[in-house]
């Protein structure tokens, strides 16, 4: 299947050949409409060509057949369509809990980069072939779009929140990386590349980077010392803030009777805007970190607090992150963990 059309990109990832097929097929489709319409136009042009002034055209009644045939048809076709649009674009924007994660963080003109191991990147992405591969993503700035052709995947980066993207490559190689939304003077040279590598020589990559602080260690020291989150977040009974471990991906009681999941858009708007979504039997005395945290602390954070509840980070499937072993020691686990569950059964999406 490789290059099967020289005009596409390669095709090296799970999903290229589901979106170029669907692409194929769509094409194939408008091919088979358009060249009979087009005949038909001219051949209908030449063969009723105005003969006699002022004729009375024969009197047509409907067709049975025809009509059905005419709707069943294209009822059909549509549907194939858009069955096959919503599987691939379920399967595409569905992460896995078993994947590898990455955050990204997008800012004119350059895309910052970071593994869970705390490997940091700009502009490059290095990933073990045949491993399923999650982007947390965001922007300091203005809207971008990170777009891996070769993956036949991308998805808008949006200031203030936070969206994803997962692909499993499938061969080894260097493939472009561009920015897919206008965003600004250079736009066109915010690009880069992803390195798809053998687990062999990606396990020499990441030993051979520079990991500082994993994004979770670094929400530790934010949490604990920079930003002092835990003089009232410790967790411990009649603390001014609301206790953080265990409730990521859980639903949380807020004043006025509504409930919110505890993701990370909800942990990211807890900091930035605190008291807009305030925890039920707490006062909204917290003061806002906006301005305070770059966009990489705040995923520093998330990280953290995410690594405060037990099963609830997909890194948990993977024994060589350091980050899971500091981590576990700190949280204070409850004893619903079960260490024989598979992290494919997690309820979590
Ligand atoms: Cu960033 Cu275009």
């Amino acid at each position: 299947m490789q290059n099967w059309v020289p005009l596409f990109p390669e095709q090296a990832s799970t999903f290229a050949w589901q979106v170029d097929l669907l692409y194929f097929y769509l094409i194939v489709v408008s091919i088979v409409f358009t060249i009979p319409i087009v005949a038909a136009i001219f051949f209908f042009a030449i063969k009723y060509r105005e003969t006699e002034k002022f004729a009375t055209p024969e009197e047509m009644h409907g067709s049975m057949v025809l009509e059905t045939v005419w709707s069943i048809i294209p009822f059909i076709i549509s549907m194939t369509i858009f069955l096959g649009g919503a599987i691939v674009f379920f399967n595409q924007f569905t992460p896995p809990d078993d994947a590898m994660e990455v955050y990204v963080v997008g800012k004119q003109w350059m895309w910052k980069l970071q593994h869970e191991t705390g490997q940091r990147e700009i502009n490059e992405l290095h990933i073990p072939v045949g491993r399923k591969v999650k982007l947390t993503m965001t922007t300091e700035d203005v809207l971008h779009d990170f777009f891996i052709p070769a993956f036949r995947t991308k998805a808008d980066v949006v200031p203030g929140r936070y969206t994803y993207l997962w692909f499993e490559a499938t061969k080894p190689g260097k493939y472009h990386l561009f920015c897919a939304e206008y965003c600004g003077l250079n736009h066109s040279g915010m690009g880069g590349y992803v390195y798809v590598m053998e687990q062999r020589d990606f396990d020499n990559w990441l030993s051979g980077s520079v990991s500082g602080q994993t994004p979770v260690e670094a929400g530790k020291d934010l949490f604990e010392n920079k930003l002092g989150c835990a003089s009232c977040h410790a967790g411990g009974p009649a603390q001014r803030g609301a206790k953080l471990e265990g409730i990521y991906n859980h639903d949380v009681k807020l004043v006025g009777g509504t409930t919110v999941k505890a993701d990370d858009q909800y942990i990211r708007n807890s900091i930035l805007n605190p008291t807009s979504q305030v925890v039920e039997g707490f006062q909204p005395i917290m003061p806002t970190f906006k301005g305070q945290v770059t966009e990489e602390q705040l995923n520093s954070l998330v990280a953290y607090i995410k690594s405060l509840t037990p099963n609830a980070s997909t890194a948990a499937a993977e024994p060589a992150s350091p980050a899971n072993a500091a981590t576990s020691a700190n949280s204070a686990k409850p004893a619903t963990n079960k260490p024989a569950e598979k992290p494919a059964a997690n309820s979590n999406k």
